[in-house]
């Protein structure tokens, strides 16, 4: 447990501040800066055929909007948002929802304006480490499908900032590769998913996030876990946890 004035000062000195092994853009390697900077048409693609076993993109996406469990009139923080298809889906089901979307790709975010045609979504580039917004302002932070391409220090520093913009009584809720018990289930995943691709940098830190656990490293991130789903077949989890912080200062809401 801790307290909730003090916890971005005590994060950074942390194991979890993160390395510099981190580009100046943000992403970790050129590869990741040029890919996600001219990747927008192209990455839907790619997720369109990731999802097809699954039952298809539309159904997953509408089943996160429902992990969610957004309200009327929720602010919501999306990091990490790619070309906008979860806050598309969000948008559909709660037109209410005031939604913040955040990435790092220009080209992403270029991507994810076009495509939305409702305008409701403010679409921004930025760091998911470091948001600037204020301390508790959101009812949801939802980090979807990004965290297993990062190493370590970077996840828990994303995680970390998650935990600071949500409200007392908010949720942060990550969806990610799930960790499967049978190897059959893994071959195949790893085949429709590009895992055998030589040098895929999603690889290793998948592989990483899925040993340490995602459960695991939201509890670190200074959040407590309150429930899991999966897509079926189980090939995503999502993980819904709460801030677990002392609220020491009266004004908190
Ligand atoms: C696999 S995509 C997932 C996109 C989207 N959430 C989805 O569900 O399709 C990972 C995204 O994370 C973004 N990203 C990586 N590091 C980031 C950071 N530090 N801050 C914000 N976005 C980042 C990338 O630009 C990319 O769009």
């Amino acid at each position: 447990m801790s307290v909730g004035k003090d916890m971005k000062e005590s994060h950074k000195d942390s194991e979890y501040t993160v390395s510099q092994t981190v580009r100046p853009s943000g992403y970790v390697s050129r590869l990741e800066e040029i890919w996600y900077g001219i990747s927008g048409p192209f990455y839907d693609i790619m997720t369109w055929w990731c999802f097809l076993p699954l039952g298809g993109e539309n159904a997953c996406r509408k089943a996160f909007v429902d992990w969610f469990e957004v309200e009327l009139g929720h602010h919501v923080l999306s990091l990490c948002c790619g070309t906008g298809s979860t806050e598309r889906a969000l948008i559909r089901a709660i037109p209410s929802a005031k939604v913040t979307a955040i990435d790092l790709g220009s080209g992403q975010i270029t991507t994810a304006k076009r495509k939305d045609r409702t305008g409701l979504v403010d679409y921004r580039v930025g760091d998911a480490c470091d948001t600037g917004f204020e301390p508790r302002s959101f009812d949801r932070v939802l980090i979807t499908l990004a965290l297993h391409e990062m190493p370590r220090q970077l996840r828990m520093s994303i995680l970390r900032e998650a935990e600071r913009v949500c409200r007392p009584s908010g949720r942060v809720i990550a969806i990610e590769h799930a960790p499967l018990s049978r190897w059959l289930q893994r071959f195949v995943r790893s085949l429709w998913w590009f895992g055998w691709v030589p040098g895929n940098p999603e690889s290793s830190t998948t592989k990483d996030l899925q040993q340490r656990g995602l459960a695991n490293e939201m509890k670190q991130a200074g959040t407590r876990v309150i429930r899991r789903h999966t897509t079926k077949p189980e090939w995503i989890e999502g993980i819904v946890a709460e801030p677990d912080r002392i609220c020491i200062d009266s004004d908190t809401p």
